[in-house]
């Protein structure tokens, strides 16, 4: 298989900026990504509180250019919760879900990532009384388009989804407990398995998987673990050389495992 420059690589910079300088027009399998939520994260280096509409055109301008870089067959899957967390109750799956559609996208299906975790509660509205109560929301969506065409090609024997784990997964309740042992290295991962399903579902073997977000470098450790190939960007030098480490412990695992297998 011919190797590219781009492939299994760790950009540092601006998604759209790193997109452009690196990956080729038409070359991702699946890009796996969730973006800051505009809810105030302290993030290193994003604004994570800008008015809704700037907020908006910061998330169009990065699915124009995932567009681009993806194979006419390829694949996008976005986690967003179902509306922005700060009190203005705009519906963000709904606005991200028009915003692909606009572009041309076709949308495959929505998966409702059920993550049990209600911490707890402190902003109940109007307590115990119908005049301004308010609701939790202990979900996410996870919202699955194809480029241009809905059927993925690939070869027969890199598949590698197993009965069980296909049956499971096209289910699209997905019931997921959240990430919380990386949370002192960046403040908001997703867990493994939501990318480890996806990849699973989505991808064949071998197959390119970009997060243009990387953050942690959940999608990317996965991508390794699954013998995928990984495109991994982020504007933050601290959580990229976090991800470069965790990635490269995951290929020493995978090469002391293999070692001690064909003792
Ligand atoms: C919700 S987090 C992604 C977390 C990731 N899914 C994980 O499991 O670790 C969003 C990430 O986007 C990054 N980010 C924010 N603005 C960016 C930009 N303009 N270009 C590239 N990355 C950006 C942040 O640094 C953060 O790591």
């Amino acid at each position: 298989m011919m190797e590219h420059s781009f492939v299994n690589q760790f950009f540092f910079g601006d998604r759209i900026e790193a997109m452009q300088q690196n990956i080729p027009n038409n070359s991702i399998d699946l890009i796996i990504t969730s973006p800051p939520y505009n809810v105030g994260i302290d993030y290193d280096n994003h604004n994570d509180l800008l008015p809704y509409s700037d907020y908006l055109t910061f998330l169009n301008n990065t699915w124009i250019e995932c567009k681009r870089v993806l194979k006419r067959d390829g694949r996008i899957a976005i986690n967003v919760p179902s509306v922005t967390a700060d009190g203005s109750y705009q519906p963000l799956f709904v606005d991200v879900t028009n915003q692909l559609r606009n572009l041309g996208f076709l949308m495959r299906c929505d998966i409702l990532w059920y993550k049990q975790a209600i911490s707890k509660r402190t902003a109940w509205g109007s307590w115990q009384s119908p005049s301004n109560p308010h609701v939790v929301q202990p979900y996410e969506f996870i919202l699955v388009f194809s480029k241009e065409t809905k059927t993925h090609d690939g070869e027969k024997h890199k598949i590698d989804i197993t009965k069980d784990e296909f049956i499971s997964f096209s289910n699209s309740f997905w019931d997921i407990k959240p990430e919380t042992q990386l949370s002192k290295f960046h403040p908001a991962p997703f867990p493994e398995e939501l990318a480890y399903r996806l990849i699973k579902f989505y991808s064949y073997q071998d197959d390119i998987v970009l997060d243009p977000f990387g953050g942690s470098g959940t999608v990317a450790n996965v991508a390794v673990k699954t013998n995928r190939r990984f495109v991994y960007i982020d504007n933050s030098e601290e959580y990229l050389d976090f991800a470069k480490k965790r990635v490269q412990n995951t290929i020493e695992d995978m090469r002391c495992n293999l070692f001690t297998q064909t003792l």
